[in-house]
Order: C-alpha cells, then sequence, then structure tokens
C-alpha cells in the first residue's frame, strides 16, 4: 500500500498533476515537461498563483509553529501534503517541538515515491506517510492510529485539497469524519482557493485546469469554506486570505486568493 515500486507503476507523465505542479510553482524540480507546460499556461493566464502557493507554504509554517509551540498540541496529521519541499509540517512542527509526531497523506504516486525523504523524524519524534485519499477518512484514522494517539489532541491540516473534493456536501463529510472523532483540543487547519479575494484570471485558469490536468479543481465561496468550520471556534483573525492570517512582519503582505483559517474543536 505504501510501496514505493508499486507508486512508479501508476505515476503518469503524459498528464499534469496537482502535486507536480505546485511543486513546479514552488520552485521545485519533481515536474515533468507535461507539468510545467501546464504550470506556465496557468501562470499565464493568472500570474499570481506562484504567490499563493508561497503564501499557503508560509501559513503552513506559521500555523504549525503556532500550534506546537504556544498551543502545545504534538500531534499532526497532514493530509495532502505535496511533495517534499522547504519547511515540510515535520521539519517545523519538530523544531518547535522536537517529540512531535507527523502523519502525511497523500494519494499521488509521486508523492509516494519521494515519502522516504519526507520521513526524517527528530530521535524523539514521528513522521510516517500514508497512501491513502482524503475521501477516506476512516481508514486514514485507524492507518494514523499506529503513530498518533487519537485519544489526545491533533491538529488536521489539509492545505489546497478539499478544493479537489468537487462535491461540497462530500467536502464536509470528509472532515466530519475526521475532526468527529478526536477530541476537544483538536485543531482543524484549511486553506482553499476563493474567486472572492481578486486573483486576475483565477476563474480562466481554473476551467483551463480542469480540461488539461488532474484532479479537477473548484473554488469556494466564504459561507461555504466557513461551513467546513462548523461546529469548531475558528481562531482569530477568522477567516482571511492565508496570507493575512497572523503575519510574521510588520506590513500586511498583499492578499491572495487563497483563504486560510483554523478552528479547535471544543
Ligand atoms: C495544492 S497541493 C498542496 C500541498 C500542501 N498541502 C501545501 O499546502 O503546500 C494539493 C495536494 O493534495 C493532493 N490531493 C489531491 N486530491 C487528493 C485526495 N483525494 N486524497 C489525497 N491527496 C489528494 C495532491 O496530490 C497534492 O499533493
Amino acid at each position: 500500500m505504501n510501496d514505493p515500486r508499486t507508486a512508479s507503476a501508476r505515476i503518469r507523465s503524459d498528464i499534469a498533476h496537482n502535486a507536480r505542479v505546485w511543486n513546479y510553482w514552488l520552485g521545485g524540480r519533481d515536474n515533468y515537461p507535461v507539468d510545467r507546460v501546464v504550470g506556465d499556461r496557468v501562470t499565464g493566464m493568472y500570474p499570481s498563483i506562484g504567490e499563493v502557493a508561497r503564501a499557503d507554504r508560509a501559513f503552513l509554517g506559521r500555523v504549525v509553529r503556532h500550534l506546537a509551540g504556544d498551543v502545545g498540541i504534538g500531534q499532526f496529521l497532514d493530509i495532502g501534503t505535496g511533495l517534499p519541499t522547504a519547511d515540510n509540517t515535520h521539519e517545523v512542527a519538530q523544531h518547535t517541538a522536537p517529540d512531535a509526531r507527523v502523519v502525511y497523506v497523500d494519494n499521488d504516486p509521486t508523492v509516494l515515491a519521494h515519502a522516504r525523504s519526507l520521513l526524517t523524524s527528530s530521535p524523539e519524534g514521528a513522521t510516517e506517510y500514508l497512501d491513502a485519499d482524503a475521501r477516506d477518512p476512516e481508514r486514514i484514522l485507524r492507518a494514523a492510529e499506529g503513530t498518533l494517539d487519537l485519544r489526545r489532541p491533533v491538529a488536521v491540516m489539509m492545505l489546497g485539497i478539499l478544493n479537489f473534493v468537487l462535491d461540497t456536501d462530500e467536502a464536509r463529510s470528509v472532515v466530519d469524519g475526521l475532526m468527529g472523532p478526536l477530541p476537544s483540543g483538536s485543531h482543524l487547519v484549511l486553506t482553499h482557493p476563493t474567486l472572492e479575494l481578486g486573483g486576475e484570471g483565477n476563474e480562466a485558469a481554473m476551467s483551463f485546469w480542469n480540461k488539461n490536468a488532474t484532479p479537477p479543481i473548484t473554488a469556494r465561496s466564504r459561507p461555504v469554506f466557513a461551513s467546513f468550520f462548523d461546529g469548531l471556534d475558528v481562531l482569530d483573525p477568522g477567516i482571511v486570505s492565508c496570507a493575512h492570517w497572523r503575519p510574521d512582519g510588520r506590513l500586511l503582505p498583499a492578499p491572495v486568493a487563497q483563504f486560510g483559517a483554523v478552528g479547535r474543536k471544543p
């Protein structure tokens, strides 16, 4: 199931894959010509896509530092991990709390093939990888139990992935299926593309993506994004462009068309 040899057989180099194009936009090298062609076409239509990718990763860093440090969460379930890049969840978490335990989940075979470079835990902590589909939360929690103590709070991170669960009811049931069994004090961390925060060309770029790449994507409105946090207490500053979630610098960076928010299970 987690076997990188079977992953190679599943890798398709004839169609752009989100994990690899995201890697391209982040300046990585784990991508194919088809990914670069589609990535460049999308950038041509929607020039701020690279900023979205970088703002999303910077959000990840700030949130994980906050949760591992100020909140004291020691367990992270990062679903839709993407290809390893700088400042992956376990690196940020274990830098703050060396005994942090992290389970990564993705369904892309290229991510699985690179998983070994993700699995570099601190000696005190643990890092695991699971090749699974986000639409199967039960299986994910069952498998994560080998590494995480699900009786203690967990931070469930789904950055830039619910947008690939096209049916909103199904996306909500994925969130409920993950958060439902977890104890009070668990957190949900989401980012999601939207057409409501500007981003000239975003809609055309998504429509191009859906004809030329995989998996297909959708944007969501603020009320729909907010509904993923039903029953949770959303931390300050609420639902904002992910670039505006507790930014590090004094100056507010330019917003990107990607919502970001963190909710705590009461
Ligand atoms: C836009 S990337 C985001 C990567 C990382 N979370 C970040 O924020 O930088 C989305 C990732 O979700 C993964 N993905 C998409 N649909 C998925 C699904 N149904 N199950 C698991 N992973 C999925 C893709 O393979 C890709 O690696």
